[in-house]
């Protein structure tokens, strides 16, 4: 099957492109390698086609999305603290980016787009763990960025018919993700800092947790998402289903390593206290990742 991953070139795009590949699926990307890095793609760069260009132009998406029947859309502005300096940068790609893959699988004829929506959708509303029924409320631009594009995928299915779905991603972690970047997610950062004998900086106490999930079960998800009939328009968790804290983190990561560590604390605000969610959408939909899933072991 013929399919686009935007953002292919990314950490978790990478890792789907890879899978797909591995699958026998003739797959083209769409990246303009802002975040994303060629070298995540040396594994399959000969079995894929590279179409270098801006989410923000509908010439260039309308030329990736061009034959394809699925489309993966992973391509963002994916950091909350960028998105707070610069929030019309993270609109324009986020939401206008997003738009532009809608409007131009329309055009093209692409029957599903399956979206990488995230957790952060639910901000400071009430309710936990994480259902897809519970209100949203974003306490970030790039969480109504999220937001917004997933209202778009739903009126798209509504008003155009495409089928789409979001994936609400919770923390994602694994393989190729960057450690370096001054955005870069808590488990790469914790590690490459005490790799380098250094304390970690935990924002608050400590106690926040977070459902930490494993890019091989992001990917699965995916591929799940792409194989379902009958969901177009639905939004799902993706998540492990279990809440583990900053501070239980920095002890695993201590005793894996064998080398003392004692996090220094700092504030910082607003941060989301805590994220899980038990998927009971997917699972009810007999998505259940094989038992034990790749968070769970990881
Ligand atoms: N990593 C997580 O924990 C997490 C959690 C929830 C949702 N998500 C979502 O998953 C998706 C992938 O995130 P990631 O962690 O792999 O980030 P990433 O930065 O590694 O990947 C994003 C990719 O999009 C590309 N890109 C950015 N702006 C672009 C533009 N204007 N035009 C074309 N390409 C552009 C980048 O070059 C990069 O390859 C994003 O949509 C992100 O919001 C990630």
């Amino acid at each position: 099957m013929k399919i686009l991953v935007t953002g292919g070139a990314g950490f978790i795009g990478s890792n789907l492109v890879e899978r797909l590949v591995h699958e026998g699926h003739d797959v083209r990307i769409l990246d303009n390698f802002s975040t994303g890095d060629r070298r995540n793609l040396r594994l399959v760069a000969a079995h894929v086609e590279l179409v270098e260009g801006d989410l923000r132009s509908y010439e260039r998406v309308a030329r990736a999305v061009r034959d394809c029947e699925i489309v993966f859309h992973q391509g963002a502005m994916p950091s909350v603290p960028r998105s707070v300096q610069d929030p019309l940068t993270s609109s324009e790609i986020d939401i206008g980016g997003t738009l532009n893959v809608l409007l131009a699988a329309r055009d093209g004829g692409t029957r599903r787009i399956i979206f990488a929506s995230s957790s952060s959708v639910y901000g400071d509303a009430p309710g936990f763990p994480r259902l897809e029924t519970q209100a949203t409320s974003p306490v970030a631009p790039y969480a109504v960025s999220k937001l917004a594009a997933e209202q778009y995928c739903r009126v798209a299915h509504l008003v155009y018919g495409l089928e789409t779905v979001c994936l609400r991603y919770f923390n994602v972690f694994g393989r190729r993700q960057d450690p370096f970047s001054q955005y870069s997610a808590v488990i790469p950062t914790f590690i490459v800092t005490m790799r380098h004998g250094l304390s970690p900086t935990i924002y608050g106490d400590g106690t926040q947790s977070r459902d930490f999930t494993h890019v091989d079960d992001i990917v699965t998800a995916n591929l799940l998402a792409m194989a379902a009939p009958g969901i177009g328009g639905a939004i799902f968790n993706i998540a492990c289903g279990r809440q583990v804290s900053l501070n239980e983190l920095v002890a695993e990561l201590t005793r894996c390593s064998a080398r003392a560590s004692t996090p220094t604390t700092s504030i910082r605000g607003p941060e989301t206290s805590s994220t899980r969610s038990p998927m009971y959408r997917a699972r009810r939909a007999s998505w259940a990742f094989a038992q034990p899933s790749a968070s769970a072991r990881a």
